[in-house]
């Protein structure tokens, strides 16, 4: 099984992930792991190979593959020959002479996955490439939205927020969101969204107005600017706060009572939201956190699958 972007994924693929996701909540919401799937992965060994910084993505793999009883491994570039100048490649390969059966990988660089997915028969699973995708956010995020709207989100208004072209979450929600039938915007300073049209971002519209962005909108994503990711580090951040930023206020005053804000993580509080958007009830993040456990079980058992 490869799961490298959602772009090339179809709809009946991304439902039946959605649907066994299920499988690993109950119904408030805790990720649970059914008894006869405790020992499902067990003497599979799933290596985790992050070239990036992350909390919430390498942390929820490894729990999920050891909830399925895999054995995980851990490498990233330094401590590894990495640095003597092996390829990631020959890396993956000697990984698998010593009896791993499946890569999850972050890496700066956007061919990465391809390369791993093109050149070994194993599991490989992209876990964010450079300013690429993420699928697996993708996959959490509609779950998350999903069970937060009852079950379906067909014709659903999603909005997404911030510095879109730097951000692989943005370029996964919006062909997952779309793809499922929500009508999806893209908002954000005219230097942090694609134009109109371009391609590579799906069937969405794209303004440079939140308050248009976000008025009729059902859910909100909002997004951190990926200053790791900006050649020009250039930023008023103060205007951006005022222009950008989600508060009390601009919930309150420009947006339906109703609306789900989301958030992939790691949020920058008091810049693109405020702390008390963030932990309000109107908030899905931490949901977000939980149904990435439950998605990457439902990845990792369809990835080991037979
Ligand atoms: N959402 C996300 O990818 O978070 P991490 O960078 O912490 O993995």
């Amino acid at each position: 099984m490869k799961l490298i972007d959602i772009k090339s994924m179809e709809r009946a693929e991304l439902d039946g992930l959605l649907d066994a996701a299920e499988s690993f909540l109950d119904p408030d919401g805790a990720v649970i792991t059914p008894p006869h799937q405790q020992t499902m992965l067990n003497g599979k060994a799933l290596a985790l190979l992050f070239f990036e910084p992350s909390t919430r993505t390498r942390v929820s793999f490894e729990l999920a593959a050891k909830r399925l009883g895999a054995t995980v491994v851990r490498l990233g570039e330094e401590g590894s020959s990495l640095q003597k100048g092996e390829t990631i490649l020959d890396t993956c390969r000697n990984l698998a002479a010593m009896g791993v059966d499946g890569f999850v990988v972050r890496h700066s660089e956007r061919d990465i996955p391809y390369v791993l997915a093109e050149n070994l028969p194993h599991t490989i699973i992209n876990a964010g490439n450079g300013s690429g995708e993420h699928p697996s956010q993708g996959l959490l995020d509609a779950l998350t939205l999903r069970r937060a709207m009852g079950g379906e989100f067909q014709g659903a208004k999603v909005a997404i927020l911030g510095d879109i072209i730097r951000s692989r979450v943005a370029r996964s929600d919006a062909f997952i969101f779309s793809k499922l039938g929500a009508q999806v915007t893209l908002a954000g300073p005219s230097t942090m969204v694609p134009r109109a049209n371009e391609d590579g971002w799906g069937d969405v519209r794209v303004t440079t107005s939140r308050d248009e962005a976000i008025a009729e909108a059902d859910a909100v994503v909002v997004l951190r600017i990926q200053r790791e990711r900006m050649s020009d580090a250039r930023l008023d951040l103060d205007e951006y706060i005022t222009t950008w930023g989600i508060d009390e206020e601009v919930l309150t005053h420009k947006m339906k009572d109703n609306v789900w804000i989301m958030h992939p993580g790691p949020v920058i509080r008091g810049v693109e939201l405020s702390g008390a958007v963030a932990d309000g009830p109107h908030s899905l993040i931490m949901a977000q956190v939980r149904c990435g456990v439950a998605m990457r079980q439902a990845i990792l058992a369809r990835g080991f699958a037979g």
